[in-house]
């Protein structure tokens, strides 16, 4: 679907890191810290909104994060179907919400019903808005995406080149990232985003995602324009 932006609307995609830490740092279990970087994600949508960004897109859960502690891990997944049920915020807002991540019919994916119908309810009511496209990747990683785009390239005839794996990617329409930032002080892309970043530049921040604010994002903003 097209957007209200040109087609060099910036494309900024986020590693949350280090809730866990910000958590520690207080005193806070480890989900406290899960739920402060849901609520800056909020906050941060409105900036981004307010920025002209095109496309944010953050790592909401990666494949691997499923080896976390059970009850880290349901907490983790109660804040995507909180995120995905702001529905009013994001309309206000004109923002379309998208999903990134393993099919779910797909046979390692175990992503619960509750959540797949939250992010199927959230994709549809979001459709028709225009500006600022929202993209969270869930149960994602990017080797398993490639794997994916390159067995669809070859089973398709189209031959496996350039064109053909960027066609079979989970969200074909998801533009090249400009900036990739990563929060509390690593310095790992952690198979975030493999193809669609190969062109990125690197924002690396020690600022816990908690504290990742209008500053921050503008400093990860200078290094794009
Ligand atoms: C990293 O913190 C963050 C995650 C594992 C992903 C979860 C992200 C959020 C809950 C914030 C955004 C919310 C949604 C719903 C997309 P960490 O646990 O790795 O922190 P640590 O490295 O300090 O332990």
């Amino acid at each position: 679907m097209p957007t209200d932006f040109p087609d060099h609307a910036l494309h900024v995609a986020c590693i949350m890191d280090g809730n866990g830490r910000w958590a520690g740092r207080r005193g806070l279990p480890r989900t406290e810290g899960h739920t402060e970087g849901e609520e800056n994600l909020a906050r941060l949508v409105r900036i981004a909104v307010r920025r002209n960004i095109g496309w944010l897109t953050v790592f909401g859960f990666s494949t691997e994060n499923w080896q976390r502690p059970r009850p880290e891990v349901r907490h983790i997944l109660g804040l995507h179907e909180k995120l995905f049920g702001r529905v009013a915020e994001l309309n206000e807002l004109n923002v379309r919400i998208q999903w990134i991540g393993r099919p779910f019919d797909s046979p390692m994916a175990r992503t619960p019903r509750y959540v797949q119908r939250a992010i199927r309810k959230a994709i549809t009511d979001t459709a028709g808005n225009t500006g600022m496209v929202l993209t969270v990747a869930f149960d994602y990683g990017g080797r398993s995406e490639l794997v994916a785009a390159v067995e669809a390239a070859r089973s398709s005839g189209e031959g496996v080149n350039v064109e053909s794996i960027g066609e079979h990617l989970y969200l074909p329409e998801l533009p090249p990232v400009d900036v990739l930032v990563r929060t509390s002080g690593e310095q790992r892309v952690s198979n975030f985003l493999l193809w669609q970043a190969a062109g990125a530049a690197i924002y690396f921040t020690d600022a816990a995602w908690p504290d990742f604010d209008e500053a921050e994002l503008d400093a990860a903003l200078a290094l794009a324009r």
